[in-house]
């Protein structure tokens, strides 16, 4: 699809005790393009964690992990077009490898764990770091140790309650997450969204349920994705394609 990737040979981890967000603490560390070196930041917690559609994301200090990447390529924003679905399988894979079972997907790319929200991921695009050369920043939030919340406005879960006969290490996971998600992106640079189209389907939460749009605007059973990450929606014999970012959908 014309994106190249750009050279991903090793991380720059900067780990803190405390800090607004990861993802505006990459802003500011601004990459020098074309050094091969991935900025990556963890928080032992976060005074202003962000969330999609400009919620808060709780974040509690010394429970969850707080991670985010900054992520280079050669191409414009218009080829990114999926990108923040190959991290949803990224991060589903990367759990799977460390043993979790039944990981769900909720389109975009929420993740799930026996009906309720795990992970969240936030993709904020950053702009031209040079001619031809963007830069995204990727944040993901992972509920490992919590177990009760203030204000989360939806019904969630950890780690820790879902596989409670299992010890969870936050470095384990942090290396599992970055190593995942810098081979799904390197693949993803390299050829396109056609590979993750199967992995992120066989695990969507909506598939063949009846769901219903934000506003109300669009009611129909869950059909998986395209090759671009649209969703599909069937209303009797039309099939409605949604796009990430205009609508969110809901089992009905
Ligand atoms: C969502 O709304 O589901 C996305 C949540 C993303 C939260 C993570 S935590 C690390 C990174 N820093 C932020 O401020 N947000 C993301």
């Amino acid at each position: 699809q014309g994106l190249e990737p750009q050279r991903r040979s090793a991380v720059e981890l900067v780990v803190l005790d405390e800090v607004d967000s990861t993802n505006a603490e990459i802003v500011r560390r601004r990459p020098e393009s074309g050094a091969g070196l991935v900025p990556v930041c963890i928080a032992d917690c976060q005074t202003a964690g962000r969330g999609r559609r400009g919620r808060p994301w709780q974040s509690p200090r010394g429970q969850n992990l707080y991670l985010s990447l900054g992520l280079t390529f050669r191409g414009s924003f218009a080829m990114l077009d999926g990108l923040s679905l190959v991290l949803g399988v990224a991060v589903a894979e990367a759990l799977e490898q460390q043993g979790v079972v039944d990981v769900g997907l909720k389109w975009p790319n929420d993740i799930f764990i026996g009906g309720s929200k795990l992970a969240g991921i936030l993709v904020e695009l950053q702009g031209e770091l040079e001619e031809g050369v963007v830069q995204v920043v990727a944040g993901i939030g992972l509920n490992v140790h919590m177990k009760e919340a203030a204000a989360v406005d939806q019904s969630w879960n950890s780690l820790a309650m879902a596989v409670p006969e299992r010890r969870w290490c936050r470095s384990e996971l942090a290396a599992a997450l970055i190593n995942s998600v810098l081979r799904a992106v390197d693949e993803f640079a390299e050829q396109g969204f056609g590979g993750f189209r199967a992995r992120w389907q066989s695990r969507d939460i909506f598939s063949g349920k009846a769901l219903v749009a934000s506003q109300g605007t669009l009611a129909g059973i869950g059909r998986g994705i395209d090759d671009s990450g649209n969703y599909l929606i069937a209303d009797g014999e039309e099939l409605v394609k949604v796009r990430a970012g205009e609508i969110s959908l809901r089992v009905q």
